[in-house]
């Protein structure tokens, strides 16, 4: 199967689960579950998810085991899109094709959508059927990734930075924090999937690996944000000169942003090859590698 058609199917086999999972809109608070459902539900391109599916190959990983990973990082990954739309942060109205959840809802709503996401989480973690002290790596994997010195650290850099020029070496922390780190923490889980935990070769190539990427990723985000359309992207092209962010196109322009990118990209596969030549993996990286030749090809 190709990548295009894996994707596809994965991503569609997540949207079921998650419309199953997520609080449904005829309970109560039905407004608070209609939000929710509809920043989660038909649209993005489930990156996190795909890692999580892609890395449990390499440990074997029970489905229902991946399924309850790829929804708690993609929860985390949909609250955190909802919080940077709102008009404190980015002030976007339009996200994924559609009109932002707080433009939909409103802002409390908006907000209480991020927290409820945020929390169920963490429950999805912790029913995850692993041993025990696989479950308490995994919820801390998602914590330390989602909080300060993770994604919500990464935006506060950001958010403060608005309207002021990082160096590079800030620039690149933050962006390893507000994305790179739920984009590891998406791989890293994937490989706690197992029967048991991973051994430390493995867990040091996924660490390269996904560092590598997540890097890549928003450095592909930045250069998308100047050279793609509102309608390709499903958000608003030129938000950042507009919000006037530190970004890797504003401080070295597209093609010095489009290199650094390629290096990260260089880096990921070579990661990928040394765990390839390992007997216990090899076969098992062609998911992760497609990933890695997608964040690098997207459009949007
Ligand atoms: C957008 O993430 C925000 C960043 C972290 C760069 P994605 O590009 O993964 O957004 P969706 O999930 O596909 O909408
Ligand atoms: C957001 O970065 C990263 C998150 C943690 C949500 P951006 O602000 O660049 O994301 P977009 O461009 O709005 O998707
Ligand atoms: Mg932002
Ligand atoms: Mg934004
Ligand atoms: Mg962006």
């Amino acid at each position: 199967m190709d990548f295009r058609a894996w994707s596809k199917e994965r991503a569609e086999h997540f949207e079921r689960v998650a419309q199953y999972t997520l609080p449904m809109e005829t309970k109560q608070p039905w407004k608070l579950h209609q939000a929710m459902r509809y920043a989660v539900l038909d649209g993005g391109k489930r990156i996190r998810p795909l890692l999580v599916y892609a890395a449990g190959q390499l440990v074997d990983a029970d489905a229902s085991v991946t399924d309850h990973l790829a929804l708690a990082v993609e929860y985390i990954h949909s609250y955190s899109l909802v919080h940077d739309d709102m008009p404190c942060m980015d002030n976007d109205t339009l996200r994924r094709g559609k009109l932002t959840t707080h433009r939909k809802f409103g802002e409390a709503m908006g907000m209480l959508t991020g927290d409820a996401l945020q929390a169920l989480a963490f429950e999805q973690v912790v029913q995850a059927k692993v041993n025990p002290e696989q479950v308490v790596q995994l919820v801390k994997l998602l914590a330390v990734a989602a909080g300060p010195s993770g994604m919500c650290g990464g935006q506060a850099i950001d958010l403060l930075a608005a309207r002021s020029q990082l160096d590079l070496p800030t620039l690149t922390m933050m962006h390893r924090m507000k994305t790179g780190a739920m984009i590891r923490a998406s791989a890293l889980m994937g490989i706690y999937a197992g029967q048991s935990l991973p051994e430390p070769a493995l867990i040091g190539q996924m660490a390269v690996y996904s560092d590598a990427i997540g890097l890549a990723f928003q450095v592909i985000d930045d250069i998308l944000d100047v050279t793609a359309d509102t309608q390709t992207l499903g958000k608003t092209a030129g938000k950042d000169a507009a919000n006037d962010k530190p970004t890797y196109v504003s401080l070295l322009g597209v093609e010095k942003a489009r290199e650094l990118a390629k290096e990260q990209y260089n880096l990921a596969k070579t990661a990928l090859q040394t765990l390839e030549a390992d007997p216990r993996y090899a076969g098992k990286t062609q998911r992760l590698h497609e990933i890695a030749d997608f964040i690098m090809a997207r459009d949007h």
